[in-house]
């Protein structure tokens, strides 16, 4: 299995063993919002594309990571057909968003900030493979690993482009984000998703 303890050691706090027990007892939504994630962590990139046409560097790296978050759409919207599971509209979990309501609006804050949050969204979503992988069928398990390394470096890049772009030191910066992250995934939840927090009291 490729090594993701950097990201693990990255990260705040590890995925809840009730997040684990709560995927498992939603095998559906766990593909059809994996498949969702993948589509968006490739239209974020696009997104950031257009938006900073003068940084070589961010296109370089976001258009790669954009053509492989669309290749995982893709395999996830494969292994769903073989298994009969129907591709539907999902809300989002609470998370993404409630990481980028804290994101800066003027510059270069803003792309700092969301370039850190991206770091820490493939990062959560690394892990949380990692997590995965010894509680689901062998299948799926091999497809989790295989996620891996392209998750911790699409990690690696949304780092290296951050600090690049700061001009300053942002470890202080990538804390705060840790802290709002650890209560998203550690806090009660109400709707089960790949990103979300802890089973809550209300679930559907
Ligand atoms: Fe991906
Ligand atoms: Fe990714």
């Amino acid at each position: 299995m490729h090594d993701i303890t950097h990201i693990e050691a990255f990260l705040p706090c590890a995925t809840p063993p009730a997040w684990i027990d709560w995927a498992l007892q939603h095998p559906d939504i766990l593909l059809i919002d994996h498949a969702h994630c993948e589509k968006k962590a490739a239209s974020t990139a696009l997104n950031l594309m257009f938006r900073y046409v003068d940084r070589p560097d961010l296109l370089d790296a976001l258009s790669q990571l954009a053509r492989e978050e669309l290749l995982h759409f893709e395999q996830v919207i494969q292994i769903m057909r073989q298994r009969g599971v129907e591709y539907d509209h999902l809300s989002p979990a609470r998370y993404a968003q409630g990481l980028r309501q804290h994101v800066r609006t003027s510059e270069p804050g803003r792309l700092v900030d969301t370039l850190i949050v991206g770091a820490l969204i493939e990062a959560r979503s690394c892990e949380r493979f990692a997590a995965l992988a010894p509680h689901v069928d062998e299948e799926l398990g091999r497809y989790y690993r295989y996620l891996l390394k392209s998750e911790s470096r699409h990690f690696e890049d949304y780092l290296n482009l951050a600090e690049q772009y700061a001009g300053e030191p942002i470890a202080e910066r990538v804390d705060f984000f840790k802290d709002v992250e650890r209560e998203l995934i550690e806090s009660p939840d109400e709707v089960f998703r790949f990103h979300s927090g802890t089973p809550g009291t209300v679930d559907s």
